[in-house]
This record gives structure tokens, sequence and C-alpha cells, in this order.
């Protein structure tokens, strides 16, 4: 069976606005406002900095996408043979869904119809891609939810029949820290059923020089990434930051294993942001903190999935071992 128009096989649902923008703006005003100042990282997924993350994932620097495209290649039939016609896979951060194509690709091989459930903050991203996607794929049907990841779970209509795959690719959990990541671990595992299983792409500790130049790059898409977000809060908020007077910063952290990104301010200056009647003072190198992207060992991915009711049931790597791909299960109780 072939389903029909793109239209049908299609929908979005989207959580309010509103919330969006008191948050951005209550976020922007705590983290610029405190001692050490910082920005959350996930403004940074503006529709530019979402485009910006996908030329990030195209650069020689970058070893993080090719390395997880690589083992998804290798192990994309192998997964898809696990799991039952009807599986829904479901996709936290899917971005342009490029590498998920891999999976999407292998499902259809072996069954009608495919299932897929993207769960993004860009709503804009969401549609273009599952567009696409949908032109590619005339037996994908896409139910596409906008949303923070917490907030996208809880929007899954997850049905007891129903198998699901869920995946959470690109090191995304590289953003939290480890109580964060225990905490949405066991959130996961909440709305997981017996036969669901979790697959995360993380990557590893390795040499310092290898992960500082893939933040870093010779071109500087990086910096634009990560200015971008003053462009961001300028648009939305009213800000008067000039971008000429901060610069990019990344540098690894090997103590506690994670790349710290920073906005550094050039010089004294103060901005004022309109929206928030707030005037910010910078000294001369000051900065922002705007990301963590921790890198784990393979210890570090064990004891993970500990306290969560998760463990680690299969684990994939590339040839040179940058990156892994693991599968996480319920434990039974
Ligand atoms: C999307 C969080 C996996 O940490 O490597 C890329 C974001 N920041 N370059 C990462 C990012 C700077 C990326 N993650």
């Amino acid at each position: 069976m072939t389903l029909s128009g793109i239209e049908e096989r299609f929908s979005l649902i989207s959580i309010d606005k509103e919330i969006y923008i008191n948050n951005f703006s209550e976020d922007v005003k705590t983290g610029l406002t405190s001692e050490s100042k910082y920005l959350p990282f996930v403004y940074f997924y503006d529709h530019i900095g979402s485009q910006l993350f996908e030329k990030i994932c195209e650069l020689p620097e970058y070893y993080l996408t090719r390395a997880e495209t690589d083992i998804l290649e290798a192990n994309a039939d192998g997964i898809a043979s696990q799991f039952p016609e009807g599986t829904v896979l479901v996709e936290l951060g899917s971005g342009s869904s490029t590498k998920t194509r891999i999976l999407i690709e292998a499902f259809l091989e072996r069954q009608n119809l495919a299932h897929y459930t993207p769960i993004d903050v860009s709503h804009q991203m969401l549609e273009e891609s599952s567009c696409s996607l949908l032109k590619e794929y005339p037996d994908l049907e896409i139910n596409a939810i906008a949303a923070r990841y917490n907030e996208g779970i809880d929007h899954l209509n997850i049905r007891k029949d129903q198998q699901n795959l869920i995946t959470w690719l690109g090191s995304s959990i590289g953003n939290f820290d480890r109580s964060e990541v225990t905490a949405f671990l066991r959130h996961i595992r909440k709305i997981m059923h017996p036969n669901d299983r979790f697959l995360v792409g993380i990557d590893l500790q390795k040499d310092k020089s290898i992960i500082e130049n893939a933040y870093n790059d010779a071109q500087g898409v990086t910096a634009e990434f990560n200015l971008n977000l003053l462009t961001h809060v300028n648009r939305e908020l009213g800000g008067d930051f000039d971008l000429e007077n901060f610069a990019h910063k990344a540098i690894y952290n090997e103590e506690i294993g994670r790349v710290e990104m920073y906005l550094v301010s050039n010089i004294d200056q103060k901005v004022y942001i309109s929206e928030l009647d707030l005037e910010v003072s910078f000294t001369a190198n000051e900065t922002i903190h705007t990301e963590n992207s921790f890198k784990y060992s393979l210890d570090d991915i064990n004891g993970l999935a500990e306290g969560t009711g998760l463990y680690v049931e299969q684990q994939w790597f590339d040839t040179e071992r940058f990156f892994s791909l693991n599968l996480f299960a319920p434990a039974v109780d």
C-alpha cells in the first residue's frame, strides 16, 4: 500500500510560542545579570543558527557527524531488523534529519510503511525537513512536534500496542551535565514500554587538539554560530550587541571532560536590551558562557545508565573510536 499526498502523511503540533518568548526573555535576563554571565545553548537554534549548525556538520574539523554517519551506515540494517512493522522512529532534536535518513531507509527496506516523529525547537526546520523527506519517501508518514525535548516527550502519544525506537543523535547529550542527563534518562524511561529502545550518539574523550579543532574551525563557522546568539537577542529582545566587539572562544577542559564555549567581550562596553529594559556592562575579556559539550569515556557511558532504569544493550563505534552509538533498553524490574 502506498499512502497518498504529502498533506495526508504529515501532521505538526507546536507548543505555544508565547511560552517560548517568555522563557527567552527571562533566561536572557537571568543569564546576563548573573555573577558569571551565561546564555542557554538552546537559543542557538533560531532559523539562522540551525542552518549554521548544518554547516558545522560538514566542516572537515567536525569529526562527530562523519563518525556517527559511518556507524549508522554500517549498522542501520542490523538495527532496523530488530524492530517489527509499525515501529515509530522518534527523533529528539531532529534538525535537518540528514543522518536519520539512513535509519528511515533501513526501515523502509524491511517494512511497507515507516512512521517518523521528529521533535525539534525549530518549527521552520521541521516543516522544511519533513517536506523533503515526504517527497522522497512515498511510504513515510510524519507526525512532527515543535517543542523542547521534555515538552516534546510529554506530547508523544505513545500507544500501548506500538513499539518505539527513540533516537537522540549527534551527541546532543553533551550539552547536559551529569545530573541533567540522569533526570532526562529517567524521564525517557518513564514513557518507554518494555520493547522500546533509546538510541543515543555519544562523543568520546580523545586527544585535546582533535577536540579543540572541531570547535575552532578554520572557516570560522563555529564562531559565527556562537555569535549568532547575540543576533538572536538583538532581534527578539531589541538588544544592541555589536558583534564586532565580541569574539568566539572554545577550549577543552580535560579535567571535567567537556568543551566550554564562550563569547568574550573585546572591550569595556555597555549593551542595552530594550525589551528587558536592561543595561549590561562588560569589562574587557569578560565572558558569556554559551555552551558545554561533554565528552564521555566508556565507563562514563555505562555509569550514566545506572539508577535510571536503563542499561546499555548494544554499542557501536567508528573505526577510529572517536564516537559511539548506544542502544539503551529498559531494565526489567
Ligand atoms: C549539537 C551539542 C552536539 O556540542 O558538538 C557544535 C553543538 N557547538 N559546535 C556539539 C556545537 C559548537 C554540538 N551539539
